[in-house]
């Protein structure tokens, strides 16, 4: 049956929702109306995941792709000017840090699905995860601090995740990890904290293994007219998470000899390598191993 054109994506929600227990395939018309109306709506979205319906995502794209509507990343991309399919383009940005990872490790000498365990640590609500399982199933592990973040992609993509602190010393590691990948945390942590997270990180590290994170590219402060200090950093009280405080998690900028003065202190000796503009528009890939 052809869904009522013309008619606002809560109106459409509402008749779906309604319809659901008793008659799904035309709910999953509705929610698809709905989506069609608000190319933003994750509840439609969901549904259509749920429903299994021929307009979900996982169906072509292969990964479970139900969003939190928690998901702050998420909401970056829904308010974002120019994105006009917000969800889309969320799914596939996780594609691209897959293809961007890959590229990185095979120049490394250490190819993704060669590798033993993973920490995505800093995963979020799985933007990345979803594509990652596919690669390494059975071998990923992750962890945040938002609330309910790692319940959801334990429960949705099969990973194994436990939760952050906000205090490093306070973590216990369950494992250690061939790789630990983190995208996007020391862009926001301020420098002062940087030597005890990474020296935890250290810890976390089974011999012979890589620790990638990402920065911002030096030029980007630039760009953007952020003053760095005489050490050569800068921290700015302001971030995408609205869950966190800006005294922890702002956003971070550093010259790449501010960079490895951080690591030295906290991981004496290692052995540094720095890719420009690896990750998203403007991130630098750092690869660290024990010296
Ligand atoms: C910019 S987001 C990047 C998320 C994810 N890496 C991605 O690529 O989509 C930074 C992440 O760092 C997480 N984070 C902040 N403080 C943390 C902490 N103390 N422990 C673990 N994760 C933390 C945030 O909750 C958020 O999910």
């Amino acid at each position: 049956m052809n869904a009522p054109q013309r008619q606002s994506a809560p109106d459409l929600l509402a008749r779906a929702r309604a319809l659901e227990a008793s008659a799904p395939l035309e709910a999953a018309s509705y929610y698809h109306q709905a989506r069609l109306a608000d190319p933003a709506c994750l509840e439609a979205h969901n549904a259509l995941e749920r429903l299994g319906s021929d307009h979900a995502y996982g169906k072509w794209m292969r990964v479970d792709s139900v969003i939190d509507a928690r998901d702050d990343i998420y909401r970056f991309f829904e308010g974002h000017e120019g994105v006009t399919n917000p969800i889309r383009d969320y799914l596939a940005d996780g594609w691209r840090t897959l293809s961007e990872l890959m590229l990185l490790l095979e120049r490394e000498g250490k190819p993704l699905t060669g590798v033993r365990s993973m920490l995505e640590f800093a995963s979020g609500f799985g933007r990345f995860t979803r594509h990652l399982v596919r690669v390494l199933p059975g071998r990923v592990t992750c962890c945040d601090v938002l609330p309910g973040s790692t319940d959801f992609v334990r429960e949705r993509f099969g990973v194994q995740a436990f939760d952050s602190q906000f205090d490093p010393a306070r973590i216990a590691w369950p494992g250690r990890y061939d790789l630990i990948f983190i995208l996007s945390f020391f862009t926001h942590v301020p420098l002062h904290a940087w030597p005890q997270w990474l020296a935890r990180f250290d810890a976390a590290l089974d011999e012979g293994g890589l620790l990638v994170f990402s920065i911002h590219n030096p030029g980007y402060a630039i760009e953007h007219s952020v003053k760095l200090d005489d050490q050569g950093g800068a921290f700015l009280r302001s971030s995408e998470q609205s869950a966190l405080s800006t005294e922890e998690y702002g956003t971070t900028f550093a010259t790449w000899e501010r960079v490895r003065r951080e690591i030295e202190a906290g991981i004496p000796g290692a052995r540094v390598e720095i890719h420009p503009r690896t990750f998203w528009v403007a991130q630098d890939a750092v690869v660290v191993r024990r010296g």
